[in-house]
């Protein structure tokens, strides 16, 4: 949780809000804001066209502004173990990679590939986290740790 929370270590809790909301409610792990992370194209030939890019937010017609394009609302994280595929195009199958896009976005822009709107990215709070393999594990962990008990 340390690892998740920390500002100098994942920062994952800056829009994954960890604290309980103003009426007292158990966390639900988003802000509610929307972010473009400059996730990879998924180019599965069975989800890609070429002809066509997801905007996110800037596809609802009454928002007219190109800075919100690429920008997807950030999804809770309950029961986030059981939900894969994960991102709006669901381009990432295991938590693991995506603590590692995260931490090496911008240190290995050729593992992760092209994105579709790199004007609006957000490159202040990602993309060079310096985490080391067993810190993104013990993020992978406390993912885990989110799955409801049946
Ligand atoms: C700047 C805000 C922000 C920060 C910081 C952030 N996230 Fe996210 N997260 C998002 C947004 C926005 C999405 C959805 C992006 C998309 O679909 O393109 C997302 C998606 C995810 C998903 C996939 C959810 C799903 O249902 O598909 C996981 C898992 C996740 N984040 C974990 C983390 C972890 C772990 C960290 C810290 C290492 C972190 N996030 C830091 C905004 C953020």
């Amino acid at each position: 949780m340390a690892m998740f929370v920390r500002a100098d270590k994942g920062n994952c809790a800056a829009c994954h809000v960890i604290t309980r909301s103003a009426n007292g409610e158990p966390p639900v792990f988003t802000d509610f804001s929307y972010d473009n992370l400059g996730v990879p194209s998924n180019t599965d030939a069975r989800f890609y066209t070429a002809s066509f890019t997801d905007p996110g937010l800037a596809a609802n017609t009454n928002v007219n502004d190109p800075l919100l394009n690429g920008k997807f609302r950030v999804p809770t994280l309950r029961n986030i173990e059981k939900t894969a595929p994960y991102m709006h195009n669901g381009v990432f199958t295991d938590l693991r990679t995506i603590v590692e896009f995260y931490n090496s976005r911008d240190t290995e822009p050729q593992r992760w590939g092209e994105t579709e709107y790199p004007d609006t990215i957000n490159r202040s709070e990602l993309g060079n986290l310096k985490l080391s393999d067993r810190e993104i594990d013990a993020i992978v962990a406390f993912m885990k740790t989110l799955t409801d008990q049946i």
